[in-house]
């Protein structure tokens, strides 16, 4: 049985090569189409870190292209010598046997692939319309160029390298643009990340709330002594699985707006499933005026105070509902709201420090 990894675990390792599997992809993007037919009418969207070989996203929104009645899809990809490859790379076929192709660019340059238009003109756009060329740097995303093709777009979608999501997302709100991320439950509390959240300038995505997902990893990057065991061959390929995915985006969506169904404080003592819960009481932190909610089901619907929970409520988080007040100061200063007595940076009940909690309050 194969183990998991997570993300914090490819950081490590400096492996940003893990890729999308196109189902999830498929998922998240069809319930923003659900909630909105139009959000993607009209609109640019770049790729920044996705090439066609590998990357489901531009295989996704290629061959959905007319459906989304997209105006141009503009998918770029990191150069092969930038990537920590294993094994000797060799181009593909689709690369060497084109016009363009250029054995000096090959490994030193990334590619830009563009989808605007019926190319072989057989009455759709579609992937075999895509045209592509040499980048003139290696494709990083933080480069002049790609730069550019960014402040061109209007919605900007990615699984991005594990190793730069801070430095990734604030690319993107620097450019105030539309996106759908792939990143970690942990970068909830981020200290670029959490701001956002709060002040319900981004949030998380509808289609993952729990468990893991498979990532593909392809064979001119795995290494089987880093994999070991979390090894899950699909369809003759590798893949790994990642705990905490989750996505992040500003676009909007129908769960978000779906209010929790929550029993009062008196009927979640009488019924919990949860232990802590069931037949005691809510613990009133020492340190803050706030009760302890260590499970998102068991918030009391009839609370009118500060509750602490976990950061997995923001899979639930309904900003009708709720509002945020602040988070555990695990990272940065000023979550808090300078709430606490003492200067403790988390929240004790019963002299137990609580980690990684969430500050909320009902909406009136
Ligand atoms: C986690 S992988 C995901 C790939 C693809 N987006 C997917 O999900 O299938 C991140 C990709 O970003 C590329 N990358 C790493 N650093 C980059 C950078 N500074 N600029 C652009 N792309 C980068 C990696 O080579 C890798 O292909």
């Amino acid at each position: 049985m194969a183990k998991n990894s997570n993300l914090g675990q490819a950081k490590t390792a400096k492996n940003d090569e893990f890729y999308t599997q196109y189902v999830d992809i498929q998922k998240e993007v069809n319930a923003y189409i659900d909630y909105n037919p139009d959000v993607f009418r009209g609109k640019t969207i770049l790729l920044p870190c996705d090439d066609p070989e590998w990357s489901n996203f531009t295989k996704f929104f290629a061959q959905n292209f007319e459906r989304f009645g997209l105006k141009k899809l503009i998918s770029t990809s990191y150069a092969v010598e930038s990537k920590h490859y294993t094994k000797d790379w060799q181009p593909t076929l689709f690369e060497t046997e084109n016009p363009r192709y250029s054995a000096d660019k090959s490994r030193v340059c990334g590619k830009i692939f563009i989808l605007d238009e019926d190319t072989n003109k057989n009455g759709k756009i579609d992937i075999d319309d895509l045209k592509w060329d040499y980048l003139s740097g290696d494709g990083d995303f933080r480069s002049a160029e790609v730069r550019t093709l960014r402040d061109e777009a209007d919605i900007i979608v990615t699984n991005p390298p594990f190793s730069l999501f801070r430095e990734f997302l604030a690319w993107i709100v620097e450019a105030d643009k539309k996106f759908l991320i792939i990143g970690n439950i942990n970068a909830i509390t981020y200290k670029e990340v959490f701001p956002l959240l709060k002040s319900n300038k981004i949030w998380l995505g509808p289609s993952i709330t729990s468990g893991d997902r498979l990532f593909m990893i392809p064979d001119s990057i795995y290494n089987p002594e880093a994999v070991g065991a979390r090894d899950i061959l699909i369809d003759g390929h590798h893949h790994i699985s990642v705990m905490g995915v989750r996505w992040f985006t500003n676009l909007d969506h129908g769960r978000r707006h779906e209010p929790m169904q929550l029993m009062t404080e008196a009927d979640n003592i009488k019924f919990s499933r949860h232990k802590e819960i069931k037949g005691q009481e809510y613990k009133h932190y020492d340190n803050y005026d706030a009760i302890e909610v260590p499970y998102t089901d068991a918030i009391p619907s009839d609370y009118d105070g500060v509750m602490g929970v976990p950061i997995s409520f923001m899979d639930k988080y309904c900003p009708e509902q709720f509002e945020i007040i602040g988070a555990t100061e695990s990272e940065g200063k000023g979550f808090s709201q300078g709430l606490w007595k003492g200067g403790v940076a988390q929240p004790m009940a019963n002299s137990i420090r609580i980690y990684k909690r969430i500050f909320i309050r009902k909406k009136p």
